[in-house]
């Protein structure tokens, strides 16, 4: 098998592997995923395996439509139901109480389980060949930037998948924000992502934010070091960090201005006409391509507080280092 013969665009082979119990790589709208049969534990387990992830980690199972999720949960309180309604299929996961047909290796133990319905074309057909959901991470090792690409995935889980569906890269490029309801029927956010804040207010209300980042996360993707590259990055004002340090080993990453003293190619500009969609698409390929470089240090500049600036914040805050 050739390097990379194993990244492709056939739905019918990464249905037959999946239908083994093996994990395949799967495109969707936010970051690509590592994708197992969610009803079968030992498909399951050999996600934790090839992601290196923790068990206590629990996984997001992936459905087709909103209408097959009564199938694999008890209830669907009426402020999570508007919200599905209304931003399903897209990046919004909801926490559901389960039915038992759920491994709890899945939910590591909790009575919750967690439902995404991904807008991604491809893997809504995948999803609809399926008769089970997918359990899926996204596809990196624990800890470590997600993949927006096939090749991202290639680049760090090639060797350990047999199968990675390309679907071109992520249009969202954030994972989902993950919500739930507590026992005062409040909407609580879990975590900030691929479906700004603002959004989710103006169907539900108030909302409430979980910002967990300490050492017993209910939602480990916000631990505080995460996402992050291995080259040291740097978060304050690029322009005073990179005046003492080496114009050619240091890499940047600026919200929309480019900073000339710094080498062009080291140098990630998320967004030259100050969109935030299109910043947080490029987020992630930016952070590897510069990981990827030979250089020192990453310095990078924090976006305006507001819509999907939030999320890509939260992002950049766990990247750095303490
Ligand atoms: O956009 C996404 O959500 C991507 C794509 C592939 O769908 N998936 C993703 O999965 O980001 P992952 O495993 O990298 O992050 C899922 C987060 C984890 O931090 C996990 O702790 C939290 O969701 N989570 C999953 N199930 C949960 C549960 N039952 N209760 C609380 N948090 C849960
Ligand atoms: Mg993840």
């Amino acid at each position: 098998m050739s390097e990379s013969s194993f990244i492709g665009h056939s739905i019918d082979i990464a249905a037959a592997l999946l239908r083994k119990g093996e994990a395949v790589a799967i495109p969707t709208e936010t970051v690509y995923g590592l994708g197992a049969n969610a009803l079968n534990v030992s498909a399951v387990a050999k996600i934790f395996q090839i992601k290196q992830r923790p068990t206590f980690d629990p996984l997001i199972i992936h459905l087709p439509s909103f209408h097959k999720v009564i199938d694999y949960v008890e209830d669907i309180p009426e402020k999570l139901s508007l919200l599905a309604e209304k931003f399903t299929p897209g990046p919004l996961t909801i926490l559901l109480k389960k039915k038992d047909i759920i491994p709890d290796m899945v939910t590591s133990g909790s009575p919750y389980v967690a439902v995404r319905i991904p807008a991604h074309p491809i893997t809504k057909t995948l999803l609809e060949n399926l008769d089970f959901p997918l359990a899926a991470p996204s596809a990196n090792p624990f800890g470590y930037i997600s993949p927006t690409t096939a090749q991202h995935v290639a680049d760090q889980l090639g060797n350990k998948i047999f199968y990675i569906l390309d679907g071109g890269p992520c249009d969202v490029g954030l994972e989902s924000t993950i919500v739930g309801v507590n026992e005062h029927n409040e909407i609580e956010v879990f975590r900030k992502g691929g479906l700004s804040i603002e959004n989710i207010s103006a169907v539900v209300g108030k909302v409430i934010i979980r910002d967990i980042s300490n050492s017993n996360p209910e939602a480990p993707g916000m631990l505080t070091s995460h996402y992050a590259p291995k080259v040291p990055m740097i978060l304050g004002d690029i322009r005073t960090l990179s005046a003492t340090s080496d114009p050619l080993r240091t890499g940047i990453i600026a919200f929309n201005n480019f900073l000339p003293v710094i080498s062009s190619k080291h140098q990630i500009v998320l967004t030259p006409s100050g969109n935030f969609q299109e910043a947080a698409k490029n987020l992630f390929a930016g952070m590897r391509y510069l990981d990827g470089c030979d250089i020192d240090v990453i310095y990078a500049e924090l976006m305006p507080e507001t819509n999907l600036g939030i999320a890509i914040n939260d992002r950049l805050r766990r990247a750095a280092v303490k």
